[in-house]
């Protein structure tokens, strides 16, 4: 992997772009956890959202191994000069951006400018997805199941508009457990003001006020698109609808250091450390609510329009019924820590297939040309069938 280093030459011309053959031109584009100073005001969880260094290499190596050229860029101000002079043939994506009401559609806008395949939604999706009431604002208007909720914009606009306690109060464009702990949770009015108090000022965004989901928690991964997969690279992978959805996740906070919350902190343990939530994958439930939530997670997704690969969180309300909780159109793709990457795991996926699947299905949707023949060429993996494992549990979950 080479990494991209602006020399600011913003009055070079770019070269013409060259015709599509493998190896891939790819350009890997994220915000690195380590290159930001937030600054003495900014809360302690700020960046917590972007990339660490191990992620980008994993990646890298995972294209690489399959016979591509890697660069990664920065999705800074460097990015527009850095797409002109490598004219990559497709981006990976990862980016989160920087800043505003859309970051993580800003990266992906600038490829649009430039026509620059790239893997992943695209801008309106990503914009929405990080959008916590938008999202919901839409799932509701296709009759989709989520909390009640009101947006409150400043500590003088909170109003509970008669939603049921408890209720539960996040950051509306924040991920990783971000502005998340047990103080999420209020159970009257003074204790909502004081939260959305804090939260509006800490995060400078408008908090998010939904009723509060008391059962069990689960997410949904997967990979695909609408459409019938014959022409992908994998394609005995994926249902006839276009989607292979990974084995369902449980998270069991209750054993976590913030019971009842899967928050920031929750977040930060590694796996099987005392403090971390039990990861149960697959979790043993009965065949109808897994279909729920697979159904839920496809229309959840098929509402905002995303592509290629996304995690959708939920939780079941007090009537056991699965409820909407979000959905990470750019989910973590951090081989040991993030939950995409343990549902692929759990099923068997090498974390190379997981990554030039993504890949490839962003290549097929924009119209990259290949066929099977080259993907007999492009490495060790291309032909590699999954290979189921048993059940695995970590933490203390289920013990
Ligand atoms: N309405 C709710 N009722 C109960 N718990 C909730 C609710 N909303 C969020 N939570 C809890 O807070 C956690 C984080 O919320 P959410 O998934 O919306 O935030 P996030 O920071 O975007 O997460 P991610 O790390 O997946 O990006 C959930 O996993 C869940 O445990
Ligand atoms: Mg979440």
């Amino acid at each position: 992997m080479r990494t991209y280093e602006s020399t600011r030459a913003h009055n070079k011309k770019p070269p013409s772009p060259s015709r599509l053959r493998a190896p891939w031109r790819i350009a890997l584009v994220a915000n690195l956890k380590d290159e930001f100073d937030w600054g003495p005001d900014a809360p302690s969880d700020a960046g917590s959202e972007f990339d660490r260094r191990e992620t980008i290499e994993s990646l890298a190596a995972a294209l690489e191994e399959d016979g591509h050229w890697v660069t990664f860029c920065r999705a800074d101000e460097t990015l527009p000069e850095a797409m002109l002079n490598l004219r990559p043939q497709i981006v990976f994506n990862i980016a989160e951006g920087l800043g505003g009401d859309a970051r993580e559609a800003q990266a992906p806008a600038l490829f649009e400018l430039l026509s620059i395949p790239y893997t992943a939604s695209r801008v309106l999706a990503n914009a929405i997805s990080l959008d916590k009431t938008q999202t919901k604002r839409i799932w509701q208007q296709v009759g989709l199941p989520t909390p009640r909720f009101v947006e409150a914009r400043s500590a003088q606009d909170v109003d509970d508009r008669g939603l049921k306690y408890p209720l539960f109060v996040k950051p509306v464009r924040e991920g990783t457990g971000m502005g998340i702990d047990q103080g999420a949770i209020v159970h009257d009015a003074r204790q909502l003001a004081e939260r959305v108090a804090w939260m509006v000022e800490a995060y400078k965004q408008p908090a998010l006020v939904e009723e509060y989901l008391p059962g069990r928690e689960f997410t949904v991964g997967y990979i695909g698109n609408p459409g019938f997969p014959a022409r992908r690279r994998r394609p005995w992978l994926y249902d006839n609808d276009g989607y292979h959805y990974f084995p369902i996740l449980e998270i069991d906070s209750g054993v976590s250091v913030s019971p009842g919350v899967y928050g920031h902190a929750a977040k930060s343990y590694d796996i099987g450390a005392p403090g971390a939530p039990g990861y149960i994958c697959p979790t043993d439930i009965p065949d109808s609510l897994r279909l729920r939530l697979t159904e839920l997670t496809r229309k959840a997704a098929e509402a905002i329009g995303a592509c290629d690969v996304s995690r959708v969180d939920l939780r079941l309300d007090a009537d056991g019924e699965p409820s909407l909780m979000e959905i990470n159109t750019l989910p973590g793709l951090n081989p040991a820590v993030s939950d995409l990457c343990i549902v692929a795991a759990a099923e068997g996926m090498p974390y190379p297939d997981l990554i030039t699947e993504i890949l490839y299905l962003a290549a097929e949707r924009q119209g990259l040309l290949f066929d099977s023949l080259r993907y007999a060429e492009v490495g060790p993996h291309a032909l590699a069938q999954p290979v189921p494992r048993g059940p695995i549990t970590w933490g203390l979950a289920g013990e």
